[in-house]
C-alpha cells in the first residue's frame, strides 16, 4: 500500500475523539518526500477541536516543510470522508492544487484535486 495512505490510516489510530467518536487521520507529503501526519484532537468545548488535516499541515509547517505534493485523509466511512471546508481553505493556502486521496480502512480510496474540492478559492492573491 502507498506509504502516504498507510501513514494516514496509522495516524487515525491516535485520534482523540471522545465526543464524536469519529476518528480521522491525515498525512501530507512534502517536496523532499517526507511524510507529516495528524489526527483529530477534540476538546470538551467542542469549538476548539482541530481536524486531522490541519494538525498535519501545522505540524509540517512547524518542522520547516514548505512545499507539499500530496495529502491523504483516512476515516472509517463507506462514503469516503472529504476534508471539511475549513481544512480545504488551509490546504489551499499551504499546498495549492494538490492531490487529495480519501481512504477507508477497507482499502477503498479515491483521489481528487483540491481545486475540485474547493473551486474559486479565496487566497492572498486577492489582498
Ligand atoms: N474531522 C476531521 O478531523 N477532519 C475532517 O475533514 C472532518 C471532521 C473531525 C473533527 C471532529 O473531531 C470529528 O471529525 C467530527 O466532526
Amino acid at each position: 500500500m502507498d506509504a502516504l495512505i498507510q501513514a494516514a490510516l496509522q495516524a487515525r489510530r491516535h485520534a482523540h475523539a471522545p465526543f464524536s467518536k469519529f476518528q480521522v487521520g491525515a498525512a501530507i507529503e512534502d517536496a523532499s518526500g517526507g511524510i507529516h501526519t495528524g489526527c483529530n484532537v477534540e476538546n470538551a468545548t467542542y469549538g476548539l477541536t482541530i481536524c486531522a488535516e490541519r494538525v498535519a499541515v501545522f505540524k509540517a509547517i512547524s518542522e520547516g516543510a514548505r512545499k507539499f505534493t500530496r495529502v491523504a485523509v483516512a476515516a472509517d466511512t463507506d462514503v469516503l470522508t472529504p476534508p471539511c471546508g475549513a481544512c480545504r481553505q488551509i490546504l489551499w493556502e499551504f499546498c495549492g492544487d494538490v492531490e487529495v486521496t480519501m481512504v477507508n480502512p477497507r482499502g477503498k480510496s479515491e483521489t481528487l484535486r483540491l481545486k475540485d474540492l474547493l473551486p474559486r478559492p479565496f487566497d492572498a492573491s486577492f489582498l
